[in-house]
């Protein structure tokens, strides 16, 4: 792919070897561009190289934290929940370590709104679940301008905030069909579980033990468990209960195969003047759930490809790199469209 020298970054591979004027081989092919040779192409005055595609985009897919660092948050997790509620140990140092360690992630990131769709849950939807919603409030909360030690606190909760489901029968909470009124009821009770498990734990603000109680909480009154309405919701609750279901609605469950994105945003938005906050769910649209880097889209010219950019001021008409045509067939070479420049091309559908 040629591409100007003002938009390389280090570690782009060269494609093709650079000669100088006088024919001598400045750079080969397959070098990793480091800063330095950037800024001697510059000053020799050239204006365009040949990098390798696959760098370019391994480069701007970076996971919005780091994998170990899930992996991580997945162990303590796991660890803590199924620890805390049996036993005399109260202590979280583990869950304040992780969530500090994400928050640090998040806040030294560039392109947090890019990566977002990229924590994706598969297999236990438990753990997973929780870790993703801590990062989606932590970005939320990034978003709101809330300080480092706030972000901390919303975190820590927004990572426990389903401790109380491990006391809640595997049978209701694996079933597949609807549950009944009374599993319903017992579901329910995950809330108040978590409360109980929590509210003798030194290391959890009452701020964050509320959003454990607090996240099913619903702007109409009709949440539970104390059917709190509006403002009486405390804010971090606001935010984790849009992470909340935003990441359950996307994420593969028991009962139900992952939903679409698209489909997501289009419940939130359906459902922000009567369950949510509708200023919390906007700034979740717009900065965070639009398109993210690596989603595979399907245009209305019926090609498909993923999202490879985004154009910050217009998250809805990012870059894509067209990789079928529209009969399905693989193209040899692929190709990129800026739909910021290409305002007739729409994304038709987001594909898992
Ligand atoms: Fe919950």
């Amino acid at each position: 792919m040629l591409i100007s020298v003002d938009n390389v970054v280090e570690e782009m591979i060269l494609a093709k070897d650079i000669y100088n004027t006088s024919g001598a081989i400045l750079l080969k092919e397959g070098a990793h561009l480091k800063k330095s040779y950037i800024e001697s192409l510059k000053e020799k005055g050239i204006k365009t190289i040949h990098i390798k595609e696959e760098s370019f985009y391994d480069k701007n897919i970076q996971k919005v934290v780091k994998e170990s660092t899930r992996k991580e948050a997945l162990n303590i997790v796991q660890d803590t929940i199924e620890r805390l509620p049996f036993s005399q140990d109260k202590n979280i140092k583990q869950i304040t370590f992780i969530v500090e360690k994400i928050v640090d992630e998040l806040l030294n990131g560039k392109n947090i709104f890019m990566n977002l769709l990229d924590i994706k849950a598969v297999d236990d939807y438990t753990f997973d679940h929780c870790v993703d919603v801590c990062v989606l409030s932590i970005i939320l909360g990034k978003n709101l301008n809330y300080s480092r030690d706030e972000l901390i606190e919303l975190g820590k909760g927004a990572i426990l905030h389903d401790v109380g489901k491990i006391l809640v029968p595997q049978k209701i909470l694996k079933k597949p069909d609807k549950l009944t009124y009374d599993e319903f009821e017992e579901m329910k009770n995950h809330t108040v579980y978590g409360y109980k498990i929590l509210q003798n734990v030194p290391e959890m603000s009452e701020s964050s033990i509320d959003i454990v109680l607090s996240h099913h909480e619903r702007y109409d009154g009709k949440g539970y468990p104390n059917g709190l309405k509006g403002e009486n919701i405390s804010k971090y609750s606001r935010i984790v209960s849009v992470a909340d279901v935003y990441n359950a609605l996307t994420s593969e469950r028991v009962y139900r195969k992952k939903g679409k994105n698209q489909e997501a945003i289009e419940y939130l938005t359906a459902m922000k003047e009567s369950q949510f906050d509708s200023y919390i769910v906007d700034i979740f649209i717009e900065k965070i759930a639009m398109y993210s880097l690596n989603r595979n889209v399907v245009l209305n010219t019926g090609e498909r490809g993923i999202v490879v950019d985004i154009n910050r001021k217009f998250p809805s008409r990012p870059v894509v790199e067209v990789l079928y045509d529209e009969s399905g067939q693989k193209l040899l070479r692929s190709y990129c469209v800026n739909l910021l420049e290409h305002n007739s091309i729409i994304i038709d559908d987001v594909v898992n």
